[in-house]
């Protein structure tokens, strides 16, 4: 349709109807495709009402939704089609590892052709939005749903969602075999204050824009048609009532001109809340913020219509908002292809074996080697001994996988023996040491003891106050380290665990994440060397809950301790720990080592409109080919307000042959030395940086510019 068309269809409508168009329902809603079922009586939802709403969630499968659709076709009175949204975070079926994994790939390329299969899956499915990329920087492992996004960096989380968004929507989204893409959770949802999921978000202004924010400006600068507002408050105001976040930052600053969706329910929360008064101000709070849909409340649906008759501002913006959705449904393509997928797709994608072997690609890419003392990789003869509960665990698949069939995941058990079929090796699943267990580990010439969480203890309202191992593995585990010491600690996890314990005496540590339907065929494909590990920590591992909220990004302080050595009195430090992680971003083992030349910069001084180029030598002094996530750090070593000790603000994961070198090569430019300074200006400041290029943010490979 024309902007003309759509425009006459809006002016056709009643107001009853375009509010409709501003709702969308649970799937549940739709029971046996007649009923109004579950929640739907508490929103005194009326019988034919819940045919003539703009949006369902949660529901997929070509069939089912073609018959939704054909209900909506007959039933709405302008036989407008409805959207089918869903969260597909990580694959549709074929299930791929959580984002954090993805994250620790640090190649935003494997995660957009992630995200590509994924979208082929859902459409075939018949679904037209995901709700993806989740681009919420996290610093804190107690936060369940840190498995949700990529980790604790700006810059790189900016790339990754990015790469979400174009991997979803490829060359349209009206396209079949394309999602378009719904970024959430705006915004920095991530911060919840002590980890606890729902709880409320402090944050100074500076922090918000630099580190915060530019994840989603990424994802909606790469097209994403979409936002979800989140559950928190930012400065005391809930973010679906928040005006000054949604229409100030996202609409004006980032200029984003799409539909913006509440989270689940996010508006009568603001009731909860207690910033609306009750449910009629929260709709017109939500409506004067600029949300377009209200997802799974009552709050448009009852308490708008009533209210609009007596206002025309709030007609205006119900105009606006009904526009953006049938907008929405043009771009999609649903006035003229109304249905999406069809069975022959799903036979097609479903599992098909180029989503399967991108399953064992990506887990291999995910997988950190955190520790290494030369017992990986294991000789494919050697007498294995598995244990934990993890190792027959289908719980590996992380949560939102909520199309996956568990019945198709592949087991740590299972993967050695379909990829490995000779292997010798014995596998106990149980946490509890015995005695038969214990013999076993006792003649082996290596064991691996599985860890970590089952994925029901991530992801949504799965926060936790201690992020230390639980009790039963660190017993599992002592009991093993009793009568063998050859343990390899293979951690399944949907945080990065404090685990100084075996850090101290595993004698290797790969941590797996939860690494999707086929990723532990790729986890043993590690173990055995068939592929050379080369995952990077994308949020740090601390020492200890106790820590939290960290990263590696931090800022100096008045009394800072540098390169400690024992605990400093009177310096900003802890008696007991580091102020450092265990594990720091950017950290990670290979079978191979990659030496680096020094930095060598094109020039000492950068001008405003300038480049300098910041290039080094990569040598891979192995055996093995591999690849290296050489990382680029800036700092600016003065400012007018503190700045980071170091950013990452660039990245390439070159793949060097043994014995070979490779040139990798790095621009800097003012846009990478922006900030905000004392007068919120986003400037870059004349002075002196420093520059680092490294395997991780330890690096001391330094070299230094000014910028004039
Ligand atoms: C609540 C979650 O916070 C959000 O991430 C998700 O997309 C919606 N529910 C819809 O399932």
């Amino acid at each position: 349709m024309t902007e003309l068309q759509l425009q006459e269809l809006l002016s056709e409508m009643s107001l009853g109807e375009k509010i409709e168009q501003m709702i969308q329902f649970h799937g549940g809603f739709y029971g046996d495709v007649k009923l109004i079922t579950g929640p739907g009586h508490d929103y005194s939802v009326k019988p034919d009402q819940q045919w003539r709403i703009g949006t369902v969630l949660g529901e997929a499968g070509y069939e089912h939704l073609k018959k939704l659709q054909e209900g909506f076709m007959e039933k709405q009175p302008h036989h407008i089609p409805a959207i089918f949204m869903s969260d597909v975070i990580h694959g549709y079926r074929t299930i791929y590892p959580v984002p954090l994994g993805q994250g620790a790939s640090f190649d935003p390329e494997l995660t957009r052709e992630l995200a590509e299969a994924t979208a082929k899956e859902a459409s075939a499915a018949g679904l037209h939005v995901t709700f993806s990329p989740m681009c919420d920087l996290s610093r804190d492992a107690r936060w369940g749903r840190c498995m949700e996004g990529t980790g604790e960096d700006p810059w790189l989380n900016a790339r990754f969602a990015e790469a979400m968004v174009s991997g979803y929507q490829g060359d349209g989204i009206d396209k079949q075999g394309n999602i378009a893409a719904c970024v959430k959770h705006f915004a920095a949802y991530g911060a919840a204050t002590a980890g606890r999921d729902y709880s409320g978000v402090e944050l100074c202004e500076r922090t918000l824009l630099e580190d915060y924010l530019p994840s989603y400006e990424a994802a909606v600068k790469a097209g994403a048609p979409l936002v979800m507002s989140a559950f928190n408050t930012i400065n005391r105001i809930p973010c679906s009532t928040n005006q000054w976040l949604m229409r100030k930052i996202l609409r004006e600053r980032m200029g984003f001109d799409g539909v913006v969706i509440s989270d689940y329910g996010a508006v009568q929360e603001t009731v909860v809340h207690t910033s609306s008064y009750d449910k009629k101000d929260a709709a017109a709070k939500a409506l004067r913020a600029g949300l377009d849909i209200d997802m799974m409340s009552d709050c448009y649906l009852s308490y708008l219509e009533e209210q609009a008759k007596e206002s025309e501002e709030l007609r205006r913006l119900i105009d606006e908002s009904c526009l953006r959705v049938l907008e929405l449904k043009n771009r999609l393509g649903l006035f003229d292809d109304p249905v999406r997928g069809s069975k022959e797709l799903e036979e097609k994608y479903f599992y098909c074996d180029a989503h399967k072997e991108l399953s064992v690609r990506a887990a291999r890419e995910s997988a950190i080697l955190l520790k290494n003392e030369g017992l990986l990789p294991l000789a494919k003869e050697c007498r294995i001994t598995v244990v934990g509960k993890l190792a027959t665990s289908t719980k590996i698949v992380g949560s939102w996988a909520i199309f996956a069939e568990s019945d198709k995941t592949v087991t740590f058990g299972e993967a050695v023996k379909c990829r490995y079929p000779e292997a010798k090796v014995e596998v106990y699943p149980y946490d509890t040491a015995d005695e038969k267990m214990l013999a076993a580990c006792k003649r082996s010439d290596a064991v691996i003891v599985c860890m970590g969480e089952e994925d029901e203890k991530s992801g949504e309202s799965k926060s936790i106050s201690d992020v230390s191992l639980c009790r039963e593995h660190q017993m599992l585990f002592d009991a093993v380290y009793g009568v063998n010491e050859k343990i390899l600690s293979l951690i399944y996890a949907g945080r990065p665990l404090a685990i100084p314990m075996l850090a101290e005496k595993s004698e290797a540590i790969l941590d797996a994440w939860y690494p999707g339907t086929f990723g532990n065929i790729g986890i043993w494909e590690l173990i055995f060397g068939d592929a050379n590990p080369c995952g990077r920590v994308p949020m740090s591992f601390p020492y200890t809950t106790g820590q939290l909220p960290m990263s590696y990004s931090a800022f100096t302080t008045g009394r800072p301790v540098e390169d400690r050595n024992g605990f400093v009195p009177f310096a900003s430090n802890y008696m007991d720990v580091p102020n450092t992680a265990l594990y720091p971003f950017g950290w990670g083992l290979s079978y191979s080592t990659f030496e680096y030349s020094s930095v060598v910069l094109s020039h000492d001084t950068l001008t405003e409109d300038g480049k300098i180029t910041a290039t080094v030598t990569v040598t891979n002094k192995g055996t093995m080919d591999g690849k290296e996530p050489v990382q680029l750090y800036i700092r600016d070593v003065k400012g007018s307000v503190i700045r980071p000790c170091r950013e990452l603000k660039g990245l390439q994961k070159p793949f060097v042959k043994a014995g070979e070198t490779v040139t990798v090569s790095f621009d800097i430019t003012t846009e990478l030395l922006r900030f905000y300074n004392e007068d919120m200006e986003f400037v870059a400041e004349p002075g002196e940086f420093k520059v680092w290029i490294g395997g991780s943010s330890l690096t001391k490979n330094e070299a230094e510019f000014r910028l004039a």
